[in-house]
């Protein structure tokens, strides 16, 4: 059904390839930028990538200002504080960000200081609070999960406060998202598998939560029939070039599917596993996505029986009678995780991630709380999360 009205947004210009790390120099050109910050992680530098990015700069006119290695995966308001007097110092005018998601959001809280001249990131937390355009920003992901590179927004912790910000806003989108497989191939199993699921979450909640519009109906359903076709050959073949490109290009796809339409009730819980369980966010998102979509069940059934499509393929789709390809969708999720688990040895229920019994009543308790639920399709109390959680606690 068509929304009655609805919003898309995604400027970003997309370079997908076996070698699009080259075509930096020319973008920041483009751009006109002359004197990047480049924030990246120590393995791209191993791996030989960071001195490709720069030969790229070339014949440009283009030089490094300043390299910052290594923001903490729970990077803070204090290390964006830290590189934004360093891009300040060295008079660079642009950004560049090579690494996992937590770099990418590292590089957008560097952009709101360096733009709106702030003493603290944490001055402009909260939604759409920016108020200047943006330096340019080329974001290269290292990490086929988050879609970071193309969505609105930055999760960065508050170190006074000891809790996760998030900031939101069209203008921390990055103008340009390079997609280059070389940079995935050693990304290992575990967090391959877990990446993936986390991309998987972001296409199936944007199909079905509250914002959802044939826009970015169009991007989850890509997103997923890539996911199908190449994250498990990814763990087969981990160095299929290939199949890494195409789960950078479904993480990508998935990222502007939900970063217009939102997430529901498995971002709710999984946000809250991740900061009372310590249970990294893809991991999280694999167990809970089944359950939420068992939860959802009653009114989604319409939108999860289109997804078997792209979940399973066209021959299953065809076998399956229409009034169980819903159930069929999610029990596809199910098996998929259990050959992940086989694969990688990414859990499968929050017991083997490490969670307590005794920390579910709390995390049931922070999901409610997590502004994910406001967009799910189906209202959920915190009794209801528990028992959710509960499941998902043995599985
Ligand atoms: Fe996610």
């Amino acid at each position: 059904m068509i929304p009655s009205y609805y919003e898309y947004y995604n400027p970003v210009k997309i370079i997908s390839g076996h070698d699009a790390l080259e075509s930096v120099g020319h973008e920041l050109k483009l751009l006109g930028a002359k004197r990047p910050i480049l924030i990246t992680f120590e393995i791209a530098a191993k791996l030989g990538l960071v001195k490709k990015l720069i030969d790229s700069l070339s014949g440009y006119d283009v030089s490094v200002g300043a390299i910052y290695e290594e923001p903490p995966p729970d990077s803070s308001n204090l290390v964006v504080n830290e590189i934004a007097r360093m891009y300040k110092e060295n008079n660079c005018d642009s950004i560049i960000a090579l690494g996992g998601g937590s770099v990418l959001d590292t590089a957008k809280g560097v952009n709101i200081v360096v733009t709106e001249g702030a003493e603290d990131l944490m001055d402009y937390v909260g939604a759409e609070y920016l108020t200047k355009r943006m330096k340019p920003l080329i974001a290269i992901p290292a990490t086929s999960g988050t879609g970071s590179e193309v969505t609105l927004a930055a999760v960065i912790k508050n170190v006074e406060k000891g809790c996760k910000m998030a900031f939101t806003s069209y203008r921390l989108i990055p103008d340009v998202a390079i997609l280059d497989s070389r940079i995935t191939l050693s990304v290992p199993p575990r967090l391959t598998a877990a990446s993936g699921m986390d991309a998987l979450t972001h296409a199936v909640e944007a199909y079905s939560c509250i914002q959802k519009n044939p826009v970015s109906d169009a991007y989850a359903m890509s997103a997923i029939s890539l996911i199908r076709d190449y994250l498990v050959k990814t763990l087969e073949k981990p160095k299929d070039k290939d199949a890494r490109l195409a789960m950078a290009n479904a993480s990508l796809l998935a990222g502007c599917a939900f970063s217009n339409s939102m997430c529901g009730i498995v971002h709710a819980m999984g946000h809250a596993t991740g900061a009372i369980g310590h249970v990294p966010h893809g991991e999280a998102m694999a167990i809970f996505l089944p359950l939420g979509m068992e939860y959802n069940m009653d009114v989604c059934k319409d939108y999860y029986a289109e997804l078997l499509l792209p979940l399973a393929g066209p021959e299953v789709y065809a076998s399956t009678p229409a009034n169980k390809r819903a159930a069929k969708a999610v029990d596809t999720v199910n098996q998929l995780n259990k050959k992940l688990n086989k694969l990688s040895g990414m859990p499968i229920s929050l017991e083997e991630a490490g969670v307590s019994k005794g920390q579910l009543k709390s995390i049931s308790e922070a999901a409610i709380d997590d502004g994910a639920i406001n967009f799910n399709p189906k209202d959920a109390n915190s009794d209801d999360i528990l028992r959710i959680v509960e499941k998902a606690y043995r599985r």
